[in-house]
């Protein structure tokens, strides 16, 4: 069964690019559908720490924004997006404040800014260290109450559709728990489907970051590129059970350090930043150091804070620490560096515009220039909020999708059986032993050249189970890992220098 519903406007995700690029659309009329794959909150916005970059004190400018987010991206950032998101992140902060978002204080009511790796000023505007989902919180109640927005959880996006080959009028999504197709026809679509941590054996990422709008894309013939600037945030928990959670930079910028295990610190012999130095060098310094001293991590000292002070400033990092044994304000804490952002994505313009008409992007799953071969920390927030902002003002413009619809055409079909869940199971761990082990913090040619021959050889076999097998979440997931795999792994062979993000041993 296919159903079918006419809209305005599909948003494909709800982290906080689908959600505000929802909010200004509707603000200007304009009925709006979203479709989310889990529950609306599940997404990495839900699972922020540090916060949002602006330029809210007056020992600041937007030229110090400007030029720390440039020397970050090593040469490869667009000036024009970058000083878009600059200029309008104090709007945009605002904006988010409107929403009902609370954003902690000093005692003088002023908002209370921390510091970031790579920012040459305390600019991070943050809700404690739970800045992700209290913009997340603030945002579903203003969606879930507004009357020109329809909400359907757990309906996964399969594929756009298209009149006649050339402009996009919506999508097909997969409804798992009804086994069942839903067409949306709308005269602009969004893609903020986020990022793809989940195709690495270790991320931050939570699980529903399988880099679906990036394969979709892909298979639409969008552009895409810097694919290979994958971000390994230096500091994850390590701990045999724990998740690789993610301990903030912003402890680094409220003064603990990275040490070794007998308490010396190394970052000062990598970098003037020392520990806040850009992500790229303190993850690769990370790895040097392990390989150096045969240790499975490094460690970051917050000890020279007492308990009160770190449970006031993040209490869910020294909740969850605890849970697994940590005091932090007497212990070091292991850490080691996890897949964590992609830099790269879906090429778009300062209106979210992609190369296909009526086809938008926002948030990570977007390529706009900002970040270069290399993410200054919390800029993707502020970078998601201002783009989609400025979506919404673009696709009022737009006419309506009058002929022509061709719908998806799917390989939905009742009559095929399901895949058992271990096969598809071992087939996403496969990618994410390739990817962590070939295409990682530190490359080599050659590993590459085996990951894009193995990831290949995958993708035919992956295809073929899904034309043959009964549709799952699970599947479609994992179709999409190994085509966003590919994508990074192929982009990461090409590159003939080092660049940010991109190191091959070999190149040098
Ligand atoms: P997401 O928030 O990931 O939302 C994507 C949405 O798309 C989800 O709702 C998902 O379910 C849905 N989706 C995906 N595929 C499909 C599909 N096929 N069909 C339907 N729905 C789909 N950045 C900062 O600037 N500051 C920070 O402090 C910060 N801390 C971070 C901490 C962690 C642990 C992590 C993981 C990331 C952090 N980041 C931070 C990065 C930032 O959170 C993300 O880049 C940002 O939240 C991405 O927002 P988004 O809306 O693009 O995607
Ligand atoms: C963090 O809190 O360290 C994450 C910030 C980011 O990824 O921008």
């Amino acid at each position: 069964m296919n159903d079918w519903i006419k809209t305005d406007i599909v948003v494909i995700g709800s982290g906080i690019a689908g959600l505000t690029f929802a909010l200004e659309s509707a603000r200007l009329g304009m009925k709006v559908v979203i479709l989310t794959k889990n529950e609306t909150r599940e997404s990495n916005t839900n699972y922020a720490q540090g916060g949002i970059a602006a330029v809210v004190t007056d020992n600041d400018s937007f030229d110090l924004h400007v030029k720390d987010t440039l020397v970050a991206g090593a040469g490869l950032c667009d000036k024009s997006a970058v000083e878009c998101i600059v200029h309008q992140a104090p709007e945009a902060i605002a904006w988010l404040i409107e929403q009902g978002t609370n954003f902690s204080k000093t005692h003088d009511k002023a908002l209370e800014v921390g510091r970031e790796g790579g920012h040459s000023r305390h600019r991070i505007v943050h809700a404690k260290d739970l800045t992700g989902r209290e913009i997340e919180r603030a945002l579903t109640d203003a969606v879930s109450s507004h009357p020109l927005i329809t909400t359907i959880e757990h309906a996964i996006a399969l594929d756009l559709s298209f009149t006649s080959g050339v402009e996009c009028t919506g999508i097909t999504a997969f409804i798992p728990h009804e086994h069942r197709l839903l067409s949306v026809t709308a005269k602009a679509t969004m893609l903020a489907t986020g990022g793809c941590g989940q195709v690495y054996a270790h991320t931050t990422n939570p699980s529903i970051a399988t880099g679906d709008g990036y394969a979709i894309a892909a298979r639409a013939g969008a552009e895409l590129k810097n694919m290979e600037f994958v971000q390994f945030h230096p500091t994850s928990l390590y701990h045999p059970n724990a998740h690789s959670f993610l301990i903030s930079e912003a402890v680094r910028g409220f003064g603990c350090e990275l040490k070794r295990r007998d308490g010396s610190t190394f970052m000062e012999e990598y970098h003037p930043l020392g520990s806040l130095a850009p992500r790229d060098i303190v993850a690769r310094a990370i790895v040097r150091e392990m390989r150096l001293s045969g240790d499975t991590s490094m460690f970051l000292d917050c000890t020279a804070h007492d308990e009160d002070t770190l449970r006031a400033h993040f209490p869910t990092i020294f909740e969850e620490c605890l849970r697994w044994g940590i005091d932090i304000s007497k212990e070091m804490i292991p850490v080691v560096p996890a897949a964590h952002y992609e830099c790269g994505g879906i090429v778009t313009d300062l209106h979210a515009r992609t190369s296909i008409k009526r086809l938008y992007a926002c948030g990570e799953v977007a390529c706009t220039g900002v970040h270069g071969a290399n993410r200054l920390a919390s800029n993707s927030l502020l970078e998601a909020v201002v783009f989609a902002k400025a979506a919404a003002q673009d696709v009022i413009h737009l006419p309506e999708v009058t002929s022509g619809i061709v719908l998806h055409e799917s390989n939905f079909s009742t009559q095929k059986g399901a895949l058992t869940t271990s096969i598809v199971h071992l087939l996403k761990q496969e990618i994410q032993e390739v990817m962590w082990k070939n295409v990682g913090i530190v490359r080599h040619t050659q590993e590459l050249e085996f990951a894009q021959n193995r990831l290949l050889a995958m993708a035919d076999e992956i295809e073929y189970l899904y034309r043959h097998n009964e549709l799952t979440l699970e599947l479609i997931e994992v179709r999409n890992m190994t085509q966003t795999a590919l994508l990074i792994a192929s982009g990461a062979a090409s590159r003939t220098e080092n660049c940010g993000l991109h190191f091959n041993v070999n190149l040098w």
